[in-house]
């Protein structure tokens, strides 16, 4: 079997439509995550051309900002959780149920079962009871990734190769929110490199930084897990981030926190030029 295929197999067993059921589940996709190499995602002849690597010589900086590649995402799988909500589908059961009454003009079909044979296709179109998007980032060298969230999600995140900064933060919960909406204090959980072959990172919906910053030291892929994926209408939508520069007013952490234990994120829109481009996946095809 694929060493691919083994992992879409774990993730089916140990994800749920709501992320892993167990820590050991977690430990379980991990263990298997950590055995993936590029060859078994179609990467070799990159992670080969990153082991001769060598820094470019920058005579104009701005050329370089201009001319470096794009982030590049090699989508390999996607499962989001369906929602049977009659109201999600009342406009297209009305289509369908249209439909077949122009069809079988004489035959009289009731809704119900117009809305019983449309969640039957819906089901059909994603069988399982996991939810979870597996792919590749791959990251010229010094391409960042700006600091962003995973609200309510679990991710794990093998380096398959090169080497890449993480700074990665964790919400510090507040009892008086107060005015701090838009800006909330966090804690630095990680801030350093990491070279492939690495174990494995894995950040949870409320801890391990789920708050994470990329940058590519040299160019390099990273084999990401989502548990759930992103979606906006589940509220797990992607947010970026930036630390705000002074210190905020209130001394409502001083009492438990250091103060250089922790900073301030602020939300904004990250520049135009942030892009990640979709790229096509040319390792084994997955068996569902
Ligand atoms: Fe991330």
């Amino acid at each position: 079997m694929a060493a691919i295929q083994k992992l879409y197999e774990v993730c089916k067993a140990s994800l749920s439509e709501k992320g892993p059921s167990s820590p050991e589940a977690v430990e379980n996709v991990r263990a298997v995550l950590d055995m993936i190499t590029p060859s078994d995602v179609g990467l070799e002849c990159e992670a080969q051309a990153v082991r001769v690597w060598r820094r470019p010589r920058v005579l104009n900086r701005k050329t370089v900002l201009h001319s470096s590649p794009a982030i590049r995402y090699r989508h390999i799988y996607e499962c989001k959780s369906f929602s049977v909500s009659p109201i999600n589908y009342l406009p297209t059961v009305m289509l369908f149920y249209l439909y077949l009454q122009h069809l079988y003009d004489c035959i009289t079909i009731s809704p119900l079962l117009s809305l019983v044979l449309l969640i039957c296709f819906e089901v059909a179109q994603c069988p399982f009871t996991f939810s979870l998007q597996i792919g590749i980032y791959c990251i010229p060298a010094s391409s960042i990734i700006p600091l962003h969230n995973h609200p309510g999600m679990t991710v794990l995140s093998k380096l398959l190769y090169g080497k890449v900064h993480v700074k990665a933060y964790d919400w510090i919960d507040i009892e008086e929110p107060g005015n701090l909406s838009k800006v909330r204090p966090a804690k630095v959980v990680r801030d350093g490199e990491i070279s492939a072959p690495c174990a494995a990172m894995v950040l949870c919906p409320t801890g391990g930084g789920n708050v994470h910053a990329l940058k590519a030291i040299t160019p390099c892929a990273i084999l990401d897990i989502l548990s759930p994926p992103y979606s906006s209408k589940d509220g797990r939508h992607c947010s970026y981030f930036r630390r705000r520069q002074k210190s905020h007013p209130t001394g409502i952490l001083w009492d438990r926190t250091r103060e250089s234990e922790f900073v301030w994120l602020e939300e904004y829109q990250p520049r135009d030029n942030f892009v990640i481009r979709r790229d096509l996946y040319t390792g084994p095809t997955l068996e569902l």
